[in-house]
């Protein structure tokens, strides 16, 4: 069946390279054992990344040909492909504002729904582990397979943040957006045996050497200086004044996974230079600097107009992934952020759905980075770069 797609494509805009690695880039190493979160024995398999650990369990689900998947509306395409590689069709739950569930239109879709629904993936966006107990009661009563999400969450073999993967049949993780490593996917099941049947191959001692080879590079890049802060006022001056090359916003229809899904890597294991990261590198350390870098976004964001933070408040537990930031304006301010070599992402592939707040966050929702990576001139750089850039007037835009 296919699926009406949003795409944006931006190879019109001339974007630079961000100017800092939106994912961590350093090794924090701690061997701490006391460290290790203390959660019942549950079962592990690795994957290269966390949609082929989510493909693992929908196809456990049940999901294929005769099984729908219900996902959120609003997504990351990853999410979305390993269903359609197994066939399936793919049904779209709408989300509230804060992207908890909204389970009136969990109800309208599953009724409506012409194909038995197998499974429902319920996603912690950003690193805030939600409370999905309804959800939960919710798919029993219908006798289908709940996944968690937790690739927004610092999820690992020894660390399960506070209140993740306390719901899902099956826990689908991706360590490598909490380490520096090359990949990393994790598929977590309540009950080991769930995943008896799960099996997996090396990558070999090539992509193990490419892994160790990127992991080094990636520690040593260039890192910004104060010269940069003091150009953000001159490269902004020009920009401003130069006319705006926007990017190709269309719909089209696809019925097959996107090219970031590769079937030939299915059933890949992550490298085992990533896994000996993820087990050295100190979690709690890891969550304190994620806490710090995402309040120094939210308090130097406060009095900034033309946008809002989604989560002004996060707990005192939680290890937030990225930091969420509405913006107004898209145009031309996501333009300007982008051609100042801010690290940004932005879901601006999605498939249409019903969902007013999945349509509305495809183009305004920001994704900023908050790893414990960061370093104060880097953090210091973006601060000054969004807050300049989002001071600018924007004029004939309604
Ligand atoms: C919420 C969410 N779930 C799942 C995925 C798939 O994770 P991975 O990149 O590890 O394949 C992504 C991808 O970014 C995501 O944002």
């Amino acid at each position: 069946m296919p699926l009406d797609y949003w795409i944006f494509d931006p190879s019109t805009c001339q974007f630079p390279k961000p100017r800092v690695p939106i994912l961590p880039s350093t090794f924090d190493y701690s061997v701490s054992s006391n460290e290790k979160s203390a959660f019942p024995d549950i079962g592990f398999r690795h994957f290269s990344r966390g949609r082929y650990a989510l493909g693992e369990a929908f196809r456990l689900a049940g999901v294929g040909q005769h099984g729908a998947l219900l996902a959120p509306a609003y997504h990351c395409v990853t999410m979305l492909d390993p269903a359609l590689a197994l066939g399936a069709p793919v049904l779209l739950y709408s989300l509230k504002p804060d992207l908890m569930p909204d389970l009136h239109s969990l109800d309208q879709i599953y009724a409506e729904s012409t194909v038995p629904v197998k499974a429902l993936l319920a996603t912690h966006f950003f690193g805030l582990v939600r409370d999905f107990s309804r959800l939960k009661q919710w798919a029993d009563d219908k006798g289908i397979v709940l996944v968690e999400d937790c690739s927004h969450v610092l999820f690992t073999e020894r660390y399960r943040a506070c209140g993740a993967g306390l719901y899902g049949k099956f826990i689908a993780s991706s360590p490598y957006k909490f380490f520096p490593c090359t990949d990393g996917g994790l598929l977590a099941a309540q009950d080991a045996h769930f995943l008896d049947g799960v099996k997996t191959e090396s990558a070999g001692l090539l992509c193990e050497l490419r892994g160790i080879k990127s992991t080094i590079e990636k520690s040593r890049l260039p890192k910004l200086s104060k010269n940069d802060l003091e150009q953000i006022d001159r490269r902004l001056d020009s920009l401003v004044f130069d006319s705006l090359k926007p990017g190709v916003d269309q719909r089209i229809e696809r019925s097959a996974q996107s090219i970031q899904y590769s079937p030939a890597s299915a059933t890949t294991a992550s490298l085992l230079s990533s896994r000996w990261l993820t087990s050295h590198s100190s979690a709690t350390n890891n969550l304190s600097r994620r806490q710090e870098n995402y309040r120094r976004w939210v308090t130097a964001l406060s009095d900034v107009p033309n946008c809002h933070v989604l989560y002004p408040e996060i707990p005192a537990h939680a290890a937030p992934y990225m930091f969420p930031l509405y913006l107004n304006y898209p145009t031309p301010h996501f333009y300007w952020l982008k051609l100042l070599g801010l690290p940004v992402w932005r879901w601006d592939e999605m498939v249409v759905s019903d969902c007013a707040v999945a349509e509305d966050y495809r183009l305004h929702l920001l994704h900023l980075p908050c790893h414990q990576s960061l370093s104060e001139d880097e953090m210091g750089w973006m601060v000054a770069v969004v807050r300049k850039t989002l001071a600018l007037p924007v004029v004939g835009v309604q």
